[in-house]
């Protein structure tokens, strides 16, 4: 087996390679802020000012990073998180900005209610309960107004059930045929996520998501997930988070003949920042971490290592 291993060989070998066009981008855009502001569990990762979203998007273009998830802080929050779908809330503001000055972005747009509810709940909360199908009708105008501002792709993240459906149904009645979904399909109820509850000040108020997200236990079920999400009309699904579920998007990547995007969330970052700053583990862990994403059978890898990695492709 060494044969093929010898330095000016081994490279011909290899069997998945991690490329800036496989990464997303994920951008808090914040409606009230002034200045970026670093995300204390995230070092290195900041908050973008409304105003500052379309320099945010102009230094990773430079790199190369062409696509976004964009999350929105908005000023406001109420009951059921309405401030989500306004034409002139924070999200839609920014996708229109950043396609202004950068029509060959991709922009993708998360579609959830936590950062905008009161409650931080990602669904219409009522006697302490998530309400799926009140929940869906806010989703789907969600949907219309980030497409209207311009949204390449949407991406709903509240695992509420039929999600999916209502999203390509709503769209298509208003006539945004070509509006992709990206599903967070199978997306666990999930501890890894708590840097980025302090950075999209979403977390919630009381209980947990655990009647909405995946259990971490399974696996066959998040596969039922992903089929009912393409029989729903799902263009993308999502795996999520990345890193200690790549038995999962393996698993899907056999069966399914679909793009997949996985999820490197805000806690696997934070872990490997860590670590680094510790002077632990070295920088190498981050070429390490996504390739493996890769390798598993992921297509596109949302990351808060995009930049730095970015980086690192092209020296
Ligand atoms: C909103 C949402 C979350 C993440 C992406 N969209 C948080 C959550 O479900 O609580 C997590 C992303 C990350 O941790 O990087 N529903």
């Amino acid at each position: 087996m060494r044969r093929l291993r010898k330095e000016n060989l081994r490279n011909l070998f290899r069997e998945s390679k991690l490329s800036i066009e496989d990464l997303i981008v994920p951008i808090f855009v914040d409606e009230v802020a002034k200045e970026r502001k670093e995300i204390t569990s995230m070092p290195g990762y900041f908050r973008i000012p409304l105003e500052k979203v379309t320099e945010e998007v102009k230094d990773c273009m430079e790199l190369g990073l062409k696509a976004f998830i964009l999350f929105g802080i908005p000023k406001k929050k109420d009951e059921i998180g309405s401030e989500a779908f306004k034409d002139e809330g924070v999200i839609q503001k920014a996708v229109r900005s950043i396609k202004h000055d950068f029509p060959d972005a991709v922009i993708i747009t998360d579609i959830c209610l936590c950062a905008y509810t009161t409650h931080g709940h990602c669904g219409v909360v009522k006697n302490g309960k998530i309400l799926n199908d009140e929940t869906l009708k806010i989703i789907g105008k969600i949907a219309v107004s980030h497409a209207r501002a311009g949204a390449d792709i949407v991406a709903p993240s509240g695992m509420m059930d039929g999600m999916v459906k209502t999203i390509r149904e709503t769209l298509d009645i208003q006539d945004f045929f070509d509006v992709a979904i990206m599903s967070y399909s199978a997306k666990y109820a999930s501890n890894f996520y708590f840097p980025f509850r302090e950075a999209a000040e979403s977390i919630y108020k009381f209980g947990d998501r655990k009647t909405y997200q995946m259990d971490f236990h399974n696996s066959d079920e998040a596969l039922r997930e992903i089929e009912l999400d393409i029989k729903e009309g799902a263009d993308i699904v999502m795996i999520k988070p990345a890193l200690a579920y790549l038995d999962i998007i393996r698993r899907a990547r056999d069966v399914f003949r679909i793009p997949i995007a996985a999820y490197n969330v805000s806690g696997e970052y934070a872990m490997i920042k860590a670590g680094i700053e510790k002077g632990w583990i070295s920088k190498e862990v981050i070429y390490e971490t996504l390739t493996a994403i890769k390798r598993a059978g992921a297509n596109l890898i949302i990351t808060y290592h995009a930049k730095e990695v970015a980086e690192y492709l092209r020296s």
